[in-house]
């Protein structure tokens, strides 16, 4: 045995949804976690390998701890990837698509809010988001102006309140537009979690990277 195999590897991971969908992955690579990051308050969750331990960050902070090596790999929506990847380009790999936490980026408006009118006008429209880069690439592209409105969380109140006119966020269900008498109007990329892998992990820890990754891309749907 090298070296290396004794290396301990380091997963980061968002708790909530991405931790749950992720669970299933580990188990099909042989690990399984006793601890839940609902119920425990350690950030540093050990696993059935001794040679592999979780982080548990918040899903925008994926990227982060991947990228500078504090973690050697993670899973993070292409949401926060791509909103990511505009301030941060570089380091990260990403090398399967594992279509879990399924959902979409859409502009969403109040009911009775005529977008399209407001486009065709040339409208000036006040969209608020916590995905700033992707909302001003997704309107700039369509020649719409827009003021960027940054938000951090509940995007839906903005435009009951009047603080925006269209929102871009996370669609699933619809169940919260719906509750919230907002109507999508508008596709902005469809949204799976990927593996995200260190560059510099992938070469220096490869032997004990791959059989992970690998088990991962097997058990992909
Ligand atoms: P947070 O809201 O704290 O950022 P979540 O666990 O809700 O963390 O979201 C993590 C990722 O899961 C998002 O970046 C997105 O890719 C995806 N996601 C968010 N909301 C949904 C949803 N309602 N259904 C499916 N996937 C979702
Ligand atoms: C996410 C997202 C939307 C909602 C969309 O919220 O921010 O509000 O899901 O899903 P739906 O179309 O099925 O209703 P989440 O459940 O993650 O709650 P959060 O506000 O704590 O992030
Ligand atoms: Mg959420």
């Amino acid at each position: 045995m090298s070296n290396e195999d004794n290396e301990m590897l380091t997963m980061a991971l968002s708790k909530g949804r991405i931790f749950e969908e992720t669970m299933p992955l580990l188990e099909a690579a042989g690990i399984s976690v006793n601890e839940s990051p609902e119920s425990s308050r350690k950030l540093i969750l050990p696993t059935s390998d001794p040679r592999l331990r979780l982080l548990i960050v918040r899903a925008s902070d994926v990227p982060t701890y991947v990228q500078y090596g504090a973690a050697d790999f993670g899973i993070a929506g292409r949401d926060v990837l791509y909103e990511y990847m505009q301030e941060q380009p570089g380091g990260l790999y990403q090398p399967t698509d594992l279509n879990i936490a399924k959902c979409r980026l859409a502009v969403a408006v109040r009911e009775g809010f005529d977008y399209e009118e407001a486009v065709k006008k040339g409208a000036r429209l006040r969209v608020a988001t916590k995905y700033v880069n992707v909302a001003r690439e997704h309107f700039a592209k369509k020649g719409v102006y827009v003021d960027i409105i940054k938000l951090y969380g509940s995007m839906e109140l903005a435009p009951l309140v009047g603080l925006a006119d269209a929102i871009v966020d996370v669609v699933s269900t619809g169940g919260t537009l719906r509750a919230n008498n907002l109507v999508p109007v508008e596709d902005v990329m469809p949204v799976s979690s990927r593996l995200i892998v260190n560059q510099a992990a992938l070469k220096t820890r490869a032997t004990r990277l791959m059989p992970i990754l690998e088990a991962f891309e097997k058990a992909a749907i």
